[in-house]
């Protein structure tokens, strides 16, 4: 490879870096966004300007078309609560993708040990045992990160129940193939064989079905954080096969960055990550009945919440899933900008885990021009809510379900909470008495402080946005 091609592939490799540095803020975001795509456009590019004589060229053309249109018109097509699913997608078809080039590359490789063997003479090792390893690794995590993602793109996307799916005989067949694809990865670094590979590539496969299986509701989320990781440190491995650094470094920042997301994530749900894998294996539940309640709760129209908020001297908004359901956010933000005008002071308060992915909130707050400042991370507003005289839980529902603070064996117990209840008056915005993604009562609807606006948000909102107008 030529020094220029070493010094644009490091370049490129800073351009990922800076790419998670922008990503790291609402008002860089969308610049790291760029640069990260430009360094991906550059790095897919190079192969075509300095390897001599590239093979099956239109068929990579082909594949690199096919690529761009898949994922154009998903990016387009996609509503902002499916982003977890096409991440999953998209993730899952890098690990596979990191795996099939491990398999081709382990035959090369087979080829070119068969050809030295042919020439007779004292035996030589072309490639070390090291790289005989790598590409089992890729071979078998990648398959597992594609497998794995499939079934939480089925899960999340509703194909199949979203449930924790446990058998008997689980654990045994989950060990039984963890075992195997430990030891065919040690026959690939021995007796290396075409067969091998493709015997690990589907014990690869069968593992990661049975390690998403048990996983159910509010916690796919964080499995697929947990595979992009996966795949990041297959396509690491891959770039020490190929001899490439940016897939070395690429897959290496993927790994850490999905490490510490899926680490992040499960400590705002206050769960630990073995928990979320295999908790269903021991029999605790972690996710609620999901039935709607038929207790009593006091509900109130929109000229009357119009009234609480409008002569409130401090409210704070509780954005959650419903929201984005609604595409309300920029009738939220416009009613929010009229009770500022009123003397009212508002701030949103963002829970980690609210909305169905990291960073859910801030995006479609901040697609509505809400300004950054008004958006307040739990630690700094949960202080505030005592001081507070009216709370408006806008879609949102588990992130304020005092259960996690007073109920152990509830499935979200130990996640930190939102303390809306300790505010003066709490309105919520819903459409029914339906519980929210942990399936569990919220015994915060029924307390006596507590006002339910029902109703579609944005329609709701847009009602009570007139009725603090007339005021
Ligand atoms: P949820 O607890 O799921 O509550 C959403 C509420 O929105 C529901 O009560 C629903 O009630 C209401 N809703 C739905 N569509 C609506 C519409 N069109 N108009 C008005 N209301 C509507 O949401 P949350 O409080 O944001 O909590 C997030 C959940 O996801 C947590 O359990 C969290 O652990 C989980 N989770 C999140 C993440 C990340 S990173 N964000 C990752 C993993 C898991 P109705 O059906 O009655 O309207």
């Amino acid at each position: 490879m030529p020094t220029w091609v070493q010094v644009v592939y490091l370049i490129c490799a800073v351009g990922f870096i800076l790419a998670l540095k922008g990503l790291s803020g609402p008002k860089t975001a969308r610049r790291g966004n760029l640069i990260g795509a430009a360094a991906a456009v550059v790095g897919c590019a190079l192969p075509f300007i300095y390897v001599d004589h590239l093979e099956h060229v239109p068929l990579i053309l082909g594949a690199i078309a096919v690529g761009t249109a898949g994922g154009v018109f998903g990016a387009r097509k996609v509503q902002m609560t499916q982003m977890p699913q096409m991440v999953a997608l998209f993730n899952g078809v890098g690990g596979g993708a990191a795996a099939l080039v491990a398999l081709l590359e382990l035959n090369h490789m087979l080829d070119v040990q068969a050809a030295l063997d042919a020439l007779g003479g004292p035996q030589v090792d072309a490639y070390g045992w090291f790289v005989y390893a790598a590409t089992a690794f890729t071979i078998f995590v990648g398959s597992v990160s594609f497998a794995g993602s499939l079934i939480t793109f089925a899960k999340l996307q509703e194909l199949m129940t979203s449930r924790p799916v446990v058998f008997p005989g689980l654990p045994v067949a989950f060990g039984g193939l963890l075992l195997g694809g430990i030891v065919l990865s040690v026959l690939t670094v021995t007796s290396a064989s075409i067969g091998i590979g493709i015997g690990l590539c589907l014990v690869g496969l069968l593992f990661g079905v049975l390690l998403v299986l048990p996983v159910g509701g509010a916690d796919v989320p964080i499995v697929i954080s947990l595979l992009n990781a996966f795949t990041g440190l297959t396509v690491a491995a891959g770039g020490y096969v190929l001899s490439n650094t940016l897939l070395l470094v690429g897959g290496t920042l993927v790994g850490a960055s999905g490490t510490f997301l899926t680490l992040l994530m499960a400590r705002a749900m206050g769960r630990s990550v073995a928990n979320i894998l295999f908790g269903a294996l021991k029999g605790g539940s972690t996710l609620g009945a999901g039935v709607a309640s038929d207790r009593p709760v006091r509900s109130a129209g929109p000229e009357d919440v119009a009234i609480l908020l409008g002569y409130a001297d401090r409210v704070i908004i509780v954005p959650g899933y419903g929201l984005a359901v609604a595409q309300a956010q920029h009738t939220l933000r416009e009613l929010v900008d009229v009770l500022g005008e009123r003397g009212t002071k508002v701030d949103y308060a963002i829970h980690p885990v609210a909305g169905r992915m990291p960073g859910h909130m801030n995006v479609l707050l901040a697609e509505a021009q809400v300004p950054y400042e008004q958006l307040v991370e739990m630690d700094h507003i949960n202080g505030e809510f005592k001081n507070t005289d009216v709370v408006l839980v806008v879609g949102a529902n588990d992130v304020v379900n005092p259960a996690a603070k007073t109920t152990p064996g509830a499935p979200i117990y130990g996640m930190p909470i939102l303390n809306a209840d300790e505010a003066k008056q709490v309105v919520f915005m819903k459409r029914s008495m339906r519980p929210g993604f942990a399936g569990i009562e919220n015994e915060l609807l029924f307390d006596p402080k507590t006002t339910l606006l029902f109703g579609d948000a944005k329609e709701s909102l847009g009602k009570l946005l007139n009725a603090v107008k007339a005021l």
